[in-house]
């Protein structure tokens, strides 16, 4: 009786574990690798990598919040961060826009929402006040 219980209860919470994990990378891309795009000068047939210009991702803490509605590069500003990323790599980066749709994607925007995570444990006071 009592082990068949502990049985139901662990393989409840693996199923639990098992669905969180799946659900968490439906929802984003590969933090690591978006990092090595992010890092790479070739990542989009560019020239330059997004690092030599944010280095270690510097000054997108911002970018990567919850509830940004627009997001700003030299060249304009965008209603997405997935456009705000395109714009960069084109514009900055002399690279080609990818797909918005596209693991290559999704993996960015995983780097750069991870970097404004950091960010919120580092320095959640002075965020309200940084603006542009
Ligand atoms: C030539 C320099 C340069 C390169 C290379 C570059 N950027 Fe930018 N980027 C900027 C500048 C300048 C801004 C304006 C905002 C700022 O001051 O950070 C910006 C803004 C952004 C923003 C919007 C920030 C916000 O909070 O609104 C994102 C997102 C971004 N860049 C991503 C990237 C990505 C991804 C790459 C690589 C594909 C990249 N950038 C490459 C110069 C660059």
């Amino acid at each position: 009786m009592k082990i068949s219980k502990i049985l139901a209860l662990a393989m409840l919470a693996s199923v639990f574990i098992v669905s969180s994990v799946f659900a968490a990378g439906m929802t984003g891309g590969d933090v690591e690798k978006g990092k090595a795009l992010f890092n790479d000068p070739k990542s989009f047939g560019g020239t330059v990598s997004c690092s030599s210009c944010h280095p270690d991702g510097k000054g997108l803490g911002k970018a990567g919040m919850k509830g940004r509605t627009e997001w700003k590069n030299p060249a304009g500003t965008y209603k997405s961060l997935e456009e705000a990323i395109n714009v960069c790599i084109t514009a900055a980066n002399k690279g080609k826009a990818i797909d918005v749709k596209s693991q290559e994607m999704k993996d960015m925007v995983a780097y750069i929402r991870s970097l404004a995570m950091e960010m919120k444990h580092e320095m959640p006071m002075k965020e309200k006040k940084m603006g542009y």
